[in-house]
């Protein structure tokens, strides 16, 4: 049984081996919307409200229960600290009381082990464009057991940028399947924004992309940015994926990796989703898109890393802390 509550998302699963019996998210996208992004205090305690209920619904409907589980997962971070704190002292509480391990999980692990899961787990080695809200990086996947970080975001995240850019044009939250419906009618060439990092490396970054839309959006005025809508969330989207899709490829033309996988909210793109086809296609390789539930944050890719990550028996993990933004190595560098 595993516990995710490293963002706004209160989730609960059950996998026996890679078979997904339970995989619940108790959405409060709602309650954020009203403010255009995620407000930590606010989501820590609806955590705290929700937890208890989507575990026990988990198990209800993998009919099992606690007694039977092998054992208990959970996000150690990165994430919202807060958050991150009530399902680590809940699945803390749960193992105590069952006398059960606990496996403290890496919610990036996670995001690369939801393509682990049946139907058709895919084996390493792949290379994995984990694409959020809260992160951007490819992971270079070669067994089951952790990633090497291969280039990363240096500022925001992909998604922040879609659901920054939303609201800079009045779209709404969150922002990224706001641009992609307004685009669907717009002129991807009519405006040119920075690709940000074209020749550098692996890394990634799109504050400057963000900062180009804001005095785009300044220069054109109220009624412009109205009529122009669509061409401007086209052509801001193909500079975020332009930018995702460039490093994609630099990293597939090494050679080393057979197969591309996306995970994270930003792999329900339908351009970079089409992109990665494309680009799969030309290279010869296998892309594997697993279903949207397991792209965005859920519980059943921690349960997934939990099965290639050392559990800690009872009570030596009374004393875990979780971790908010250090990025702690998998393996030795
Ligand atoms: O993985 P996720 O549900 O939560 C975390 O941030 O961890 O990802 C949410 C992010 C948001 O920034 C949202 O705007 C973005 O994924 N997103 C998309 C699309 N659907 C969700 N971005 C671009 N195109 C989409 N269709
Ligand atoms: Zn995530």
């Amino acid at each position: 049984m595993a516990i995710e509550t490293s963002c706004d998302d209160t989730c609960a699963a059950v996998i026996d081996g890679s078979r997904i019996l339970s995989n619940l998210v108790s959405s409060q996208a709602a309650f954020h919307e009203r403010y255009g992004g995620v407000v930590p205090e606010v989501a820590s305690r609806h955590h705290l409200e929700l937890v208890n209920a989507v575990v026990a619904a988990a198990l209800d409907e993998a009919g099992t229960n606690l007694a039977e589980v092998d054992q208990i997962a959970v996000t150690q971070g990165p994430g919202l600290i807060g958050a991150l704190l009530v399902g680590l002292s809940t699945a803390k509480a749960l193992a105590a009381a069952h006398r059960k391990p606990l496996v403290p999980v890496d919610h990036l692990h996670g995001h690369v082990a939801a393509n682990f899961l049946e139907p058709d787990p895919l084996e390493p080695p792949f290379l994995c464009l984990i694409a959020s809200g809260g992160h951007t990086l490819l992971a270079g996947v070669r067994d089951e057991s952790g990633f090497e970080v291969i280039g990363q975001t240096l500022d925001d995240a992909a998604g922040e940028a879609f659901d920054k850019g939303a609201r800079l044009l009045g779209l709404g939250y969150p922002g990224g399947p706001a641009i992609q419906k307004a685009a669907e009618v717009g002129d991807p060439e009519a405006f040119e924004f920075p690709v940000a990092m074209s020749g550098k490396g692996l890394d990634f970054s799109f504050s400057g992309l963000k900062t180009a839309l804001v005095y785009k959006v300044r220069d054109l005025g109220p009624e412009e940015i109205e009529r122009r809508t669509g061409d401007l969330a086209a052509s801001y989207q193909q500079a975020i994926t332009g930018q995702l899709l460039a490093k994609l490829r630099r990293a597939a033309q090494t050679g080393e990796w057979p197969a591309i996988a996306l995970g994270g909210g930003v792999a329900a793109n339908a351009e970079l989703r089409g992109g990665t086809q494309s680009l799969c296609n030309e290279l010869g390789l296998r892309l594997k898109l697993v279903p949207i539930s397991l792209c965005t944050d859920n519980a059943a890719m921690i349960a997934s890393a939990a099965r290639y990550t050392q559990g800690i028996a009872y009570p030596d993990y009374l004393s875990f802390d979780a971790f908010g933004t250090e990025r702690r190595p998998l393996r030795a560098a």
